[in-house]
């Protein structure tokens, strides 16, 4: 069984992609140092899978500790999950962001060559990154393709354009680096046991968080930002993934990059745009739930609409979304109905 370190594999994403790895016949290894996830998600994992899933508590910063992590469980890949994720913190704090995200991306890259020399293996292992649509900035037409150019609107997504320089720097520099640059659109849902989720501190910044969270009735009503964009029905437009269909991406990204030499770069989208009365609606249909909501001002750096072409994931990896919004939303619910709290008063 090929061992796959995910790092940041406790958090929204990794747990689920670990979940899937270990589904489709692999050895998953979370990574967390839980500063944005909880412990209680590695029993929730062992519940879905049956089994207790290796836990390396740490830092990625820590890139001497990491190089022993790698040369302990020799993963023929990595998924490097761990960072942060929060736009409006990242421009009131982009320090933290350049430290822990483009930070974090070096010490990996650097624990991997020290590993791969101690270890006298042939090649690093093959190595899966969490970019996102947000390197596309204001994209000048959808559906988005791979070679649109890129920009950055805040430090965050400033942090994901280097993370991706820096890797096509070093593959340019070393080709036995396998690299898949995973760009995500909108993840959202959950699996569907409801045992684990989106957790957000605080009030969610994002619209399927905020959405559940109305209609467990944690909060009152959900503010709509604008509704004067050039869309069918003047609110925002955004290309929703199943977190579900997220991992299963996932896996097949590793599968092609132990399989097929060379690297790659693929959006991670359905390929279908969703206005944010289409989620409420969706949601009230399948939760019985009201979701008040008001309409207010734009937020600022919102695009109107931003859906991917996912062309070149299927032809790549063979991998398409399957799952539609209400899918999305019935899952949400579910997570959120079970754990009104999400993780903290399991
Ligand atoms: P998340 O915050 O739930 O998961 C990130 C995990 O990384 C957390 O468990 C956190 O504790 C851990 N972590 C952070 N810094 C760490 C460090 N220095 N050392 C060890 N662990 C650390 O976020 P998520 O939604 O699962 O996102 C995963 C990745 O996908 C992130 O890189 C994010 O930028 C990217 N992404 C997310 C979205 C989204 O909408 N959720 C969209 C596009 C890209
Ligand atoms: N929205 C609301 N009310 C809310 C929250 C969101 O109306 O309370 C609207 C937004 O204006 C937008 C849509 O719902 O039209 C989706 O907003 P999200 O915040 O859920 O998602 P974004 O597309 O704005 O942002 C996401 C990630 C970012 C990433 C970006 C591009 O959260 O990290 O996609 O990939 F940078």
């Amino acid at each position: 069984m090929s061992s796959v370190l995910l790092t940041g594999g406790a958090g929204y994403i990794g747990s689920h992609t670990a979940v899937t790895l270990q589904a489709d016949g692999f050895e998953p290894v979370v990574l967390d140092n839980f500063s944005n996830s909880h412990p209680l998600v590695m029993d929730r994992l062992a519940q879905i899978t049956g089994r207790d899933m290796p836990l390396e508590q740490g830092d990625v910063l820590d890139t001497g500790w990491l190089s022993q992590v790698l040369l302990r469980h020799r993963p023929a890949a990595i998924v490097h999950f761990a960072g942060d994720k929060a736009v409006g913190e990242s421009v009131a704090q982009p320090l933290k962001y350049f430290h822990n995200n483009i930070g974090g991306a070096v010490s990996l890259m650097r624990a991997m060559v020290q590993a791969t020399a101690e270890g006298g293996w042939e090649r690093p292992p093959a190595l899966v990154f969490s970019s996102s649509a947000t390197v596309y900035g204001d994209p000048a037409s959808v559906p988005i393709t791979e070679d649109f150019p890129r920009s950055h609107t805040n430090p965050y997504g400033h942090t994901k354009l280097v993370i991706e320089d820096m890797l096509a720097a070093q593959i340019a520099a070393d080709p036995s680096w396998r690299v898949g640059v995973l760009r995500y659109f909108n993840p959202v849902g959950a699996h569907p046991s409801g045992l684990i989720g989106e957790d957000p501190e605080g009030p969610p910044n994002n619209l399927m968080p905020y959405v559940s969270q109305v209609a467990v009735g944690r909060r009152p009503f959900l503010q709509v930002y604008g509704s004067d964009y050039p869309t069918p029905d003047g609110t925002g437009v955004r290309d929703y993934i199943h977190v579900m269909d997220l991992a299963a991406g996932h896996v097949a990204a590793v599968r092609s990059l132990l399989q097929t030499p060379g690297s790659f770069t693929v959006n991670l989208g359905t390929g279908r745009g969703h206005s944010v009365l289409e989620v409420v609606r969706a949601f009230e249909r399948v939760s019985g739930r009201p979701v008040p909501f008001r309409f207010t001002d734009r937020r600022a750096g919102d695009v109107a609409q931003c859906w991917a072409d996912p062309t070149r994931a299927r032809q790549r990896l063979g991998w398409c979304a399957t799952r539609g919004l209400d899918e999305m939303c019935a899952d949400a619910w579910r997570w959120q109905s079970r754990n009104p709290q999400g993780y903290r008063a399991g």
